[in-house]
């Protein structure tokens, strides 16, 4: 039964429209955490809606309600605990598994199916460095999807990082190798080592679009993740590119997930040439 209906009788009828039409699950079957957006209008009821997001997922462990937008260099929410339990997980995707406290470090399962699509452009034997990697979901993804040589992935929160080692050993990858520092020193040591370049920073990620190049050697591929408006969603990244990089080709973009109101998360996959 949908959240909503189960909250009728218990929300005023005039405020049962408010009540989130979903939420994020996170976790598995050892325990999950719930992840909610509730209108100020709702205040008084959080707690019910709570208790009504655990009867619907006997694994929810914790109940944490989101407040504001993600915020800061490791790109953290702020949560209200409504429903107190353990909020570090095992979350379960396409046959691998993330180990993650959302409260600490970045996650999102609602970008598993770019992870696929990710992974699938893989070709044989390549070697990948993963930017802005957090607990390195895409990197397991990759590892355990595709044929990579070597994947080197770069995380500044001391937490990502310690979580990154964790799911390389849980996932027995043993072609990634997980560096903990800021994009901006560990890139420019990387100079043209590798054939693809992951850049999930949406906010931001443009910054490092030089440096990103400049990794590649010869001809390689550069995922670039960047926001547009819901109007024309690539406008904006694909001005970027064709200004850091005039010679490259814009090979495959894609809308990720709207990220706000009339705001998307894209991605644009930009080959540049030897
Ligand atoms: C949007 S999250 C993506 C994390 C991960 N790739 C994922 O999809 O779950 C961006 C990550 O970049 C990290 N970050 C931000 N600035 C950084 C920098 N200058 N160097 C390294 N990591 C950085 C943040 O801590 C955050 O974990």
């Amino acid at each position: 039964m949908a959240l909503k209906r189960r909250l009728e009788g218990v929300v005023p009828p005039g405020l049962v429209e408010k009540v989130p039409s979903s939420f994020e699950i996170m976790g598995s079957r050892a325990g999950a955490v719930a992840i909610v957006e509730i209108p100020a209008e709702l205040e008084p009821y959080k707690h019910e809606i709570a208790r009504a997001i655990a009867a619907m997922n006997k694994h929810v462990k914790a109940v944490l309600r989101r407040l504001g937008a993600r915020s800061g260099d490791y790109r953290l929410y702020n949560f209200e605990v409504l429903i107190e339990g353990p909020t570090e997980v095992l979350h379960k995707e396409h046959g691998y598994l993330i180990k993650v406290d959302p409260t600490k470090v970045y996650f999102s399962s609602r970008d598993q199916t770019d992870r696929l699509d990710v992974a699938s452009r893989l070709g044989e034997g390549e070697r990948v460095l993963y930017l802005f990697a957090g607990v390195a979901p895409y990197a397991v993804a990759m590892a355990k999807l595709a044929r990579p040589r070597i994947i080197v992935a770069v995380e500044l929160n001391p937490w990502g990082f310690k979580y990154m080692v964790e799911n390389f050993k849980l996932n027995k990858i043993r072609n990634a190798v997980a560096v903990h520092g800021d994009v901006a020193a560990v890139a420019p040591l990387l100079r043209k080592k590798f054939d693809r370049v992951l850049m999930t920073l949406p906010l931001g990620a443009y910054r490092y679009l030089p440096l990103a190049f400049d990794c590649l050697e010869g001809g390689g591929v550069v995922h670039f993740y960047h926001l547009g408006r819901e109007e024309d969603p690539f406008r904006d990244a694909e001005e970027v590119a064709k200004k850091l990089c005039p010679d490259c080709q814009i090979v495959d973009r894609r809308v990720v997930r709207d990220y706000a109101p009339g705001v998307y998360k894209v991605r644009l996959d930009i080959y540049k040439p030897h």
